[in-house]
């Protein structure tokens, strides 16, 4: 049976960083709004010119150089986002350009806030079929430039960062392993969760203005209400697929999108609170790189210890949710 090892966990945020304190200074918003129903205090913000692709060149070189691993050894990259560089080529191609390497298959993989377990799902896929396989699975996004910044129900919860990954095969002691990935969507409740403007449904004129439907809108309630109850539940499933318990867990790692969901997730789950990784507060919502770069400070900063189990469960747009389990 196949092993599926993570090398390297890298991650990188941009220098520029947004408080509570400044977005006062542009909506009608307050630190103490944002930090009771978010947990939120601050966000990174990508710098003008600053692409998708280059946030993940930083968390790329990251993570392949705590691997050990060439960029030239790599045979895969797969590439979690919504905000792409642009629609054609793909951020995982010009990645690859900018690591100055060719040749590797490269895709882009849109699952919204649930992106990184989707393209990690991938990057098992491959090493399923070509077991040599050295896969970087990576997630970057600049969520910011798709935020309406006259709207304060919107533009407080998101940032920008990137995380990534080398995933390959190995023995079972070579490094945390990713014991098994749950995946699932509900197409009929996507309008609760767009960007829809610039799609073929949403095109644009030449010398059209764009409308509020190119930024991030959302129904937060109702988001809530179903990213909590998925998440919980997929957590049960793979728990129960994988023959363990509740009690099992070592680590909640949980997509950070807010505050009180991660809480609700964990109160379901009967985790005590100092078990749960939380970095919200830094980084805000930043859609599928959330969770790698969880992962990479976690990992960093020694919250996550070797033999952990680590259960990470996620839920974004689309709707599509997920849960990996990970042994450390
Ligand atoms: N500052 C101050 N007041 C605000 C702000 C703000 N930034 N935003 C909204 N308000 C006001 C509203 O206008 C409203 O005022 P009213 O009562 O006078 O009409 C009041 O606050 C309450 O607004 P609600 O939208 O009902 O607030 P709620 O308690 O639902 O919290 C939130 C909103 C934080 C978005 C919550 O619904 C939520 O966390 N939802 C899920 C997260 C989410 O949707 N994330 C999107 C990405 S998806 C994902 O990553 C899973």
């Amino acid at each position: 049976m196949t092993n599926f090892i993570l090398r390297g966990f890298g991650l990188y945020a941009p220098e520029k960083v947004m408080t509570n304190a400044d977005l006062e200074k542009i909506v009608d918003t307050n630190d103490e709004w944002i930090t009771t129903r978010t947990g939120i205090k601050q966000r990174h913000i990508a710098a003008e010119g600053e692409a998708t692709s280059d946030m993940a060149l930083n968390s790329s070189r990251q993570a392949l150089a705590q691997a050990g691993i060439d960029p030239s050894e790599l045979t895969h990259i797969v590439c979690a986002t919504f905000t792409p560089d642009s629609v054609i080529p793909s951020a995982a191609c010009r990645l690859q350009e900018k690591l100055g390497i060719s040749g590797q298959m490269c895709l882009d993989v849109q699952a919204a806030c649930s992106g990184f377990l989707y393209a990690l799902q991938t990057g098992r896929g491959y090493l399923c079929l070509e077991p040599d396989s050295k896969v970087l699975v990576v997630a970057s996004e600049i969520v910011t430039r798709r935020m309406n910044w006259e709207d304060r129900a919107t533009c407080v919860l998101f940032g920008d960062a990137s995380g990534a990954v080398v995933l390959t095969g190995g023995e079972p002691d070579d490094g945390p392993r990713v014991l098994d990935i749950m995946l699932a969507a509900d197409g009929a409740l996507g309008d609760l969760l767009t960007v829809n403007g610039g799609g073929s449904a949403y095109s644009y004129k030449l010398g059209e203005p764009v409308g509020p439907e190119y930024f991030v809108e959302f129904q937060g309630r109702e988001v809530f209400k179903h990213a909590v109850r998925n998440m919980t539940e997929i957590c049960e499933a793979i728990l129960k697929r994988n023959g363990l318990d509740k009690s099992d867990v070592d680590v909640l790692l949980p997509h950070q999108a807010n505050y009180r969901i991660i809480d609700a997730v964990g109160r379901r789950f009967e985790i005590p609170e100092e078990r749960i990784f939380v970095n919200i507060d830094k980084y805000g919502n930043t859609s599928a790189a959330s969770v790698p770069v969880a992962l990479a400070e976690a990992v960093h900063s020694g919250f996550i210890k070797k033999g952990d189990l680590v259960i990470v469960p996620t839920f974004g747009g689309g709707f599509t949710w997920g849960a990996a389990l990970i042994r450390f």
